[in-house]
C-alpha cells in the first residue's frame, strides 16, 4: 500500500495530493469467522436473563439470542417456551395459566404443558380435539443461580452442560453477597463484551467518572494476555502515571486532590497494592485483575471484592448489561458491603462509570477497524471465542 497516491497531481497542479490511509486497517471480521457469525450471540451456553423475583405465574417475555422466549413460575419451578402459539403467531406471554403446569394462549385458548411444550388441551374445540398431542412449542433448559433466571439456548438440540461449570470457579463453594444490575442496553453485545475487556479505554474515558474521583487512572500500560484453562487475563507489566508525547506535551490525570498513585504494579484492582486481600480472593491467584471467558463473561477481581458482566444477546442490535459485584462475606459484614454497594457502588460504578461504557457500546460501528497495541485484548477474545466454539461443535458433534 502506497503512503501517498500522487496520480492526482498533475503538472502545475498546486493542490495537495490526495492522502490515502497508510494502511486501511481491517474491512472484516473474516478473520475470526465464528465470532462473526454471532452477531445474535453464541448458542450452546446458558444467559442470565431477569432476576427471580421477577418471575412469576404471570408469564414474562424476553428475547434472548434473537429468540422470543416466555418465561413462567409454575410451582417454584421456572419454565422457558418459545413465545409464540403455533396457531395463528399469537405470543404465548400474552396469555396465562387456566390449569396448573400449563400456559394457555389468549386467543383461541390453546393450551401448552409447560414441562414439554406439548398441546395438551384446545378449550375451543373440546375435550376430544384431535390437535392435542400433534403440536409441541419449543421449550428451553431454565435454572436459577445468583438469585437470577438462566436460560439455555441450544446449538444443535444438544442436551445442555451444567449451569455450575460455566459460572466463575469462586461462585460455587464460597458464601458471598451480591449486588447487581440487570439493564437493556442498545448495541451488539459483541461490542459491549470487547469493551469490557478492552484494555485502552478505562484510563481514558472513565478519567472523568465520580467513582475515580479520588483516584488517578493511569496514562498507559504494557499489558500481555495470558489464558489460563477457559479464562484469558489481562496481565499488567508496567504502569504509567504520566508521560510526555514528543510534540504535543505532558499528559496525567494526577490531580493535586487525588491519592498519590502507587509505586508499584500490582494485578488486583488498578489502583496498586492494599493493605489487605479478601483471603477468598487471594487463594484463586488469578494472574491479572480482567478476565474473560465465554460466552461474555468478565470478572473484574478488586482486593475486597469482585465484579463480573454478563452480556447478553438480545438481538444484533441490542444487548442486556447484566452487572454483579460479590463480596465474599456473611452475616453482619456482609450487610456492611451490601448498605455501601445500594449506597455507593450502584449508582457511581454501576451507573455513571458503567454509563460511559454503554454510550461507547452504543456508538461503536465496525468493522472496518485499525486496530492498535492495546487491542491485543480485543484479538485474544476473538481467538478464544473460535477456539471455545470448535471444542463445543467437537464435543456435542454438531458441524
Ligand atoms: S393463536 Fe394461539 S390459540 Fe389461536
Ligand atoms: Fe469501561
Amino acid at each position: 500500500m502506497t503512503e501517498l497516491d500522487s496520480s492526482v497531481s498533475g503538472a502545475g497542479d498546486t493542490r495537495a495530493p490526495a492522502r490515502r490511509p497508510k494502511r486501511p486497517g481491517r474491512q472484516d471480521w473474516s478473520s475470526w469467522p465464528e465470532y462473526n457469525a454471532a452477531a445474535t450471540g453464541f448458542r450452546g451456553y446458558w444467559y442470565p436473563v431477569t432476576w427471580s423475583s421477577h418471575v412469576n405465574g404471570k408469564p414474562l417475555a424476553v428475547t434472548l439470542c434473537g429468540e422470543k422466549i416466555a418465561l413462567v413460575r409454575d410451582n417454584g419451578k421456572v419454565h422457558a417456551l418459545h413465545d409464540r402459539c403455533p396457531h395463528r403467531g399469537v405470543p404465548l406471554s400474552f396469555g396465562d395459566q387456566q390449569f396448573p403446569g400449563t400456559l394457555s394462549c389468549p386467543y383461541h385458548g390453546w393450551t401448552f404443558r409447560l414441562g414439554d411444550g406439548e398441546l395438551c388441551a384446545v378449550i375451543t374445540d373440546g375435550p376430544e380435539s384431535r390437535i392435542c398431542g400433534k403440536v409441541r412449542v419449543q421449550t428451553y433448559p431454565v435454572d436459577e443461580r445468583l438469585g437470577m433466571v438462566w436460560v439455555y439456548v441450544p446449538l444443535a438440540g444438544e442436551e445442555p452442560h451444567s449451569l455450575d461449570s460455566q459460572l466463575p470457579e469462586e461462585l460455587l463453594g464460597n458464601s458471598f453477597m451480591l449486588g447487581g444490575r440487570i439493564e437493556p442496553r442498545t448495541g451488539n453485545w459483541r461490542f459491549a463484551c470487547e469493551n469490557g475487556f478492552d484494555e485502552g479505554h478505562a484510563k481514558y474515558l472513565h478519567r472523568t467518572s465520580l467513582w475515580r474521583l479520588f483516584k488517578p487512572m493511569p496514562t498507559w500500560n504494557i499489558t500481555r494476555i495470558v489464558p489460563e484453562g477457559r479464562w484469558i487475563y489481562r496481565v499488567q507489566d508496567e504502569v504509567h502515571w504520566e508521560a510526555d508525547f514528543p510534540g504535543v506535551g505532558r499528559w496525567t490525570t494526577k490531580r493535586w486532590w487525588k491519592f498519590q498513585p502507587p509505586k508499584e504494579t500490582f494485578n488486583l484492582g488498578n489502583t496498586g497494592k492494599p493493605k489487605k486481600v479478601d483471603p477468598v480472593i487471594e487463594s484463586y491467584g488469578f494472574p491479572g485483575f480482567a478476565s474473560l471467558a465465554m460466552p461474555g463473561m468478565l470478572r473484574i477481581a478488586y482486593p475486597g471484592f469482585i465484579h463480573y458482566e454478563f452480556y447478553v444477546p438480545v438481538d444484533a442490535d441490542h444487548h442486556q448489561y447484566v452487572g454483579v459485584m460479590v463480596n465474599f462475606t456473611e452475616g453482619w459484614k456482609s450487610l456492611g458491603f451490601y448498605a455501601k454497594y445500594l449506597g455507593a457502588i450502584r449508582w457511581l460504578f454501576h451507573g455513571q462509570f458503567s454509563g460511559q461504557d454503554a454510550w461507547m457500546v452504543d456508538v461503536t460501528d465496525a468493522p472496518p477497524e485499525k486496530l492498535y497495541r492495546p487491542d491485543v485484548s480485543l484479538t485474544a477474545w476473538r481467538t478464544l471465542a473460535e477456539e471455545e466454539t470448535a471444542k463445543k461443535r467437537a464435543e456435542i458433534g454438531a458441524k
